[in-house]
C-alpha cells in the first residue's frame, strides 16, 4: 500500500494511509496488539487486521480523510495492572506516576519500554494532533448476545466503567500441624470468604459483573498457615454510581471478615475508568453501513473495556462488535465466523464512503 510503519515510544504499530489531497483531517482504525495469559488469537489483533484488510479492499482509492492504522502496545493491564497504556499516550495520559508503575518482577513501564529498545521520552509524540477527526474500532463482542441474536454484527453504544483494585488480608504464618483451629489469622481463609461474598454482592446488583481473577498466598506452603493473601479485583457496571457503590460494599465487606478474623486488611486502587458513551453520529453512520451490508444493526453496551473509551475523550468514536462462537473469549477457543468477517469489512467499506461524503465529519476535530 506504500505506507510508512513506525512503532512510537509506547510500543503502538501505526502506519497512515494518506488523503486524497494534503491538509485533510486525520481517521484513525484499530484495536490492540496484546493479549492475556493463554489468550485466543482475536481478541484486538482482528481490529488491526480488519483494518489492514479494508485499506487493502480499496485497491488505492483515497478519501478526503488519511486513514491512521494503529495497532496498541498494551491494552488488557495484565502486566501492570494498568490497561490501554497504548491508547493514554495517544491522549496525552502518559504520565510518571503510570511509567513508574512496576511489574510483579519489580520492572516499571519506563524500564519495560527501554528494554524493548524505545525511548519513553519520545511519548509526548504520539500524541493525536488536532486533525484527528475520529476513531474506529473492530472488535469481536466476547460475549454471547449476538450468537443468541443470530446476527454477526453490533454497534457499540457504550463501555462499561470499570475498577481495577488489589486487597492484602494479613493474617499470622504459623504451623499448620500445631496451631489450634481457633488460634488462626489465616490470610487464606479471610480470602476465600471475602471472595464468595464478592461473588454474592455482584449476583445481587443487576448488571454488575466482579471478579477475583488471582490470589498469591504467602508463604505458599502445604503445612504453613497463609500469613499473607493479595488478591486482585475487577468490578465493572454501565452506571458509575452502581459501580463506585458495589466498591465501597466489597471494600467494607472485607473489613469486616478481617476484624472478625483478627487480621487487618489494605486496598489500592489500580484503575477506576468512567463508562464512556460512543460517538452518536458515527456510531449511527455505522449502523447505516450494517444495514446496507444486509445485517440487522443490534446496539448494545459493552462489558469488556476497549482502547475507544480512552480515545473518546478527545476525538469522536465508535465501535463494531462481531458475533463471537459460544461467546468464547480470553482463551484459546476464542474464534470469529469467517463470513462475519467479511460482513465487518463490507460495513466498514461502506462506512468509509459514507464519511467521504459527509463533510461535517471531516471538520470534527480532536478536542484535545
Ligand atoms: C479487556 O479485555 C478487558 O475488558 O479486561
Ligand atoms: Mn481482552
Ligand atoms: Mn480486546
Amino acid at each position: 500500500m506504500g505506507v510508512r510503519i513506525h512503532i512510537d515510544a509506547v510500543g503502538n504499530f501505526r502506519f497512515v494511509y494518506s488523503a486524497a489531497d494534503a491538509d485533510s483531517p486525520r481517521l484513525f482504525i484499530g484495536s490492540h496488539l496484546d493479549t492475556v495469559p493463554n489468550a485466543g488469537a482475536y481478541d484486538g489483533t482482528l481490529g488491526v487486521l480488519l483494518a489492514v484488510a479494508l485499506l487493502q479492499a480499496l485497491h488505492g482509492r483515497h478519501f478526503p480523510y488519511a486513514i491512521e492504522v494503529i495497532g496498541f502496545s498494551e491494552e488488557e493491564g495484565v502486566r501492570f495492572s494498568v490497561p490501554f497504556i497504548g491508547s493514554r499516550a495517544l491522549i496525552g495520559r502518559v504520565d510518571d506516576t503510570l511509567l513508574n508503575t512496576k511489574d510483579a518482577l519489580g520492572i516499571s513501564v519506563r524500564e519495560a519500554i527501554e528494554h524493548f529498545g524505545l525511548n519513553p521520552r519520545g511519548i509526548a509524540q504520539a500524541r493525536i494532533s488536532s486533525d484527528a477527526c475520529g476513531y474506529l474500532e473492530f472488535h469481536i463482542e466476547q460475549g454471547p448476545v449476538l450468537e443468541n441474536l443470530n446476527l454477526p454484527l453490533a454497534v457499540v453504544e457504550a463501555i462499561a466503567g470499570q475498577s481495577r483494585m488489589e486487597f492484602t488480608f494479613t493474617g499470622r504464618a504459623n504451623h499448620a500441624g500445631t496451631t489450634p483451629m481457633n488460634l488462626r489469622h489465616d490470610a487464606m481463609a479471610a480470602a476465600a470468604e471475602w471472595i464468595t461474598a464478592v461473588e454474592r454482592i455482584a449476583k445481587e446488583t443487576p448488571g454488575l459483573v466482579a471478579t477475583v481473577g488471582s490470589v498469591q498466598t504467602m508463604p505458599g506452603a502445604v503445612n504453613v498457615i497463609a500469613g499473607e493473601a493479595r488478591l486482585s479485583l475487577d468490578v465493572r457496571h454501565p452506571d458509575d454510581k452502581v459501580r463506585a457503590k458495589a466498591v465501597e460494599q466489597i471494600i467494607h465487606l472485607g473489613q469486616e471478615i478481617a476484624r472478625l478474623r483478627g487480621l487487618s486488611i489494605r486496598w489500592s486502587e489500580q484503575m477506576s475508568q468512567p463508562a464512556v458513551a460512543m460517538d452518536p453520529f458515527l456510531s449511527s453512520q455505522f449502523e447505516q453501513a450494517i444495514g446496507k451490508a444486509g445485517c440487522r444493526p443490534h446496539r448494545m453496551v459493552s462489558g469488556a473495556g476497549h482502547d475507544a473509551m480512552i480515545m473518546a475523550e478527545q476525538v469522536p468514536s465508535a465501535m463494531i462488535f462481531l458475533r463471537t462462537p459460544g461467546g468464547i473469549s480470553h482463551d484459546p477457543a476464542e474464534s470469529v465466523l469467517v463470513d462475519d468477517v467479511a460482513k465487518a469489512i463490507e460495513a466498514g467499506l461502506y462506512l468509509l464512503d459514507q464519511l467521504a461524503l459527509t463533510p461535517i465529519f471531516q471538520k470534527r476535530t480532536c478536542r484535545a
